[in-house]
């Protein structure tokens, strides 16, 4: 693996020879290969499987010409290690796509207590057996990053039991605030070890999906999220390998976010681009067309990424992505034409 692949010369900042573009959930539902995996296993054996998460994973890379590779895991996949029944429902007809279950929710300090960090050499083998496998799969072709969920959005799930808001944890940070950083201290010892753990197993960046973090006001999120996450940024350089922050309805906070220490931000479609990069000088940034685009008129697509890229401007430190995930639905020609069109990009 070349160490100056353009996706890790752009997280330090360094000129490149053409736009880095990758997108998160990369590997998913849109695409038919991913389809036909799924026919044959469900979600989490799917995550349990390191030969399966080496397909999956490098599919994409494959498929649309990718300039890094993502892990294909998720953010609860640790649920079970620390003491909680995750499992995933399978999606009904006309009532979108199931989700995550937990059939023992944390609610009092009690349950926050009986909470375990994962090892995860013995927890999560096949998360690392599953980055050897992909490693060799991609063969130095990109680069891999590695992920975590943030503590405020694994903490939504651990303590709704599903993807079922955030009253109930926000009633917690006020309610009984001791009981709720007891838990995000828990759910950030967990993250730190398995980035950790994930970057040793052979992940060249690391990425931390905080996706739900703009549910909070600035006091709460000077009090119960940004100690947190500085941690785990801190974690992360110490390894040496390039660290990105991913949240979505943060815009309003982006000086702030670009001080906690991660070298890339990721910003969501709400803040044009060029706001970004002018707002947050000292971190590259990556973003962020808005994935609704692509499941329209290809042309539309294309336009509006190259509007984005026109916007990022030529300063380095740019990564083309888009402000969230890919959604079900998407063609995949849309994707292979964005992926074609910012990498034929200029500026000139
Ligand atoms: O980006 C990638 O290609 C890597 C794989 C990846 C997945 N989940 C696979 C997945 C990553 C990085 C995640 C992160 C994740 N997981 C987040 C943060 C990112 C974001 O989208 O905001 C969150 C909130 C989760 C939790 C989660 N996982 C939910 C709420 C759901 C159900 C909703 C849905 O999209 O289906 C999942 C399931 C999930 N994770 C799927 C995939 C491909 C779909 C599972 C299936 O095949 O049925």
């Amino acid at each position: 693996m070349p160490t100056t692949h353009r996706f890790l010369e752009a997280c330090r900042r360094r000129p490149v020879d053409r736009l880095p573009v990758w997108m998160m959930r990369q590997a998913g539902r849109y695409q038919p290969s991913y389809r036909a995996v799924r026919q044959q296993v469900g979600f989490l054996e799917l995550c349990r499987s390191p030969e399966l998460i080496a397909q999956v994973t490098c599919a994409p890379i494959d498929e649309f010409g990718f300039d890094a590779a993502i892990l294909f895991s998720d953010i609860l996949v640790h649920l079970p290690a620390i003491g909680l029944d995750l499992t995933f429902e399978k999606g009904e007809k006309g009532k979108g796509d199931g989700g995550p279950r937990i059939s023992n929710p944390v609610r009092t300090r009690a349950d926050v207590d009986a909470l375990k960090v994962p090892v995860p050499s013995r927890d999560l083998k096949y998360v690392l057996d599953g980055i050897r496998a992909i490693k060799a799969g991609l063969a130095g072709r990109v680069p891999l990053i590695g992920f975590v969920g943030g503590p405020f959005t694994v903490a939504s799930y651990v303590v709704e039991g599903g993807s079922q808001g955030f009253n109930r944890l926000k009633t917690m940070l006020y309610a009984a605030p001791e009981a709720a950083h007891a838990l995000f201290e828990k759910l950030t010892q967990a993250a730190i070890v398995q980035i950790e753990e994930q970057i040793a197993a052979g992940a060249h960046a690391a990425q931390v999906f905080e996706s739900w973090l703009g549910e909070l006001d600035r006091e709460d999120l000077e009090r119960f999220s940004f100690p947190y996450l500085t941690r785990i940024a801190e974690a992360v350089k110490k390894t040496g390998v390039p660290s990105i922050f991913f949240a979505t309805g943060m815009s309003g906070h982006l000086e702030r976010l670009a001080g906690l220490g991660f070298d890339v931000v990721s910003v969501d479609w709400r803040i044009p681009i060029d706001e970004a990069r002018r707002r947050a000088p000292g971190v590259a940034i990556q973003g962020n067309l808005d994935s609704t685009v692509l499941l329209g008129p290809t042309q539309a697509g294309v336009d509006k990424a190259l509007g984005v890229c026109r916007a990022a401007g030529p300063a380095p430190g740019y990564i083309f992505n888009l402000g969230h995930g890919i959604q079900v639905g998407t063609p995949p020609e849309n994707v292979k034409a964005v992926v074609d069109a910012v990498h034929a990009f200029r500026w000139k």
